[in-house]
């Protein structure tokens, strides 16, 4: 095999490569919608009251699925405490602008699950 059709080889590879992994790339940063390792972590912590990605089972508003813009708001009315709360004034104290709309959109996209749930043992049959 001549050097030059060797080289010619490696690229062969290296181009076939590229492609696989940009190819790869894309759909692990699709399916985790881009979300930073951060903001993942930030949004566990908000899970023990409002449910696994924003999806409440309790009576803590469901985040899941939430207006972008109605969350930023909230989050800036707690942190400002033009609008008042029980314990989400701490947590809004404690975000960044940044992290607060990252929220925002993780939580804009998370589906909403709480609707498919069974009805409660005491609820009424329709
Ligand atoms: C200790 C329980 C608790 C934790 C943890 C918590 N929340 Fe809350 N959240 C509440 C309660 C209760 C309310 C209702 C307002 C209030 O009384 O503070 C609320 C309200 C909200 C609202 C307003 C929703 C609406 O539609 O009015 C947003 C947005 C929100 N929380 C976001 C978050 C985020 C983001 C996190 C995680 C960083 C988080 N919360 C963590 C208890 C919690």
């Amino acid at each position: 095999m001549s050097v030059k059709s060797l080289l010619q080889q490696t690229r062969k590879y290296f181009l076939v490569f590229a492609g696989f992994f940009t190819l790869f790339s894309n759909v692990l940063a699709f399916a985790q919608g881009d979300i930073s390792p951060h903001i993942q972590v930030l949004s566990a912590s908000c899970a023990a009251c409002h449910g696994t990605n924003g999806n409440s089972v309790g009576g803590t508003p469901v985040l899941a699925g939430l207006d972008r813009a109605h969350f930023i708001a909230q989050m800036m009315a707690f942190r400002t405490g033009e609008r008042s709360s029980t314990v989400m004034h701490r947590h809004a104290k404690g975000l960044t602008q940044e992290e607060i709309s990252d929220l925002a959109d993780f939580f804009a996209m998370q589906p909403r699950e709480a609707m498919r749930m069974p009805p409660a043992s005491h609820a009424k049959e329709p």
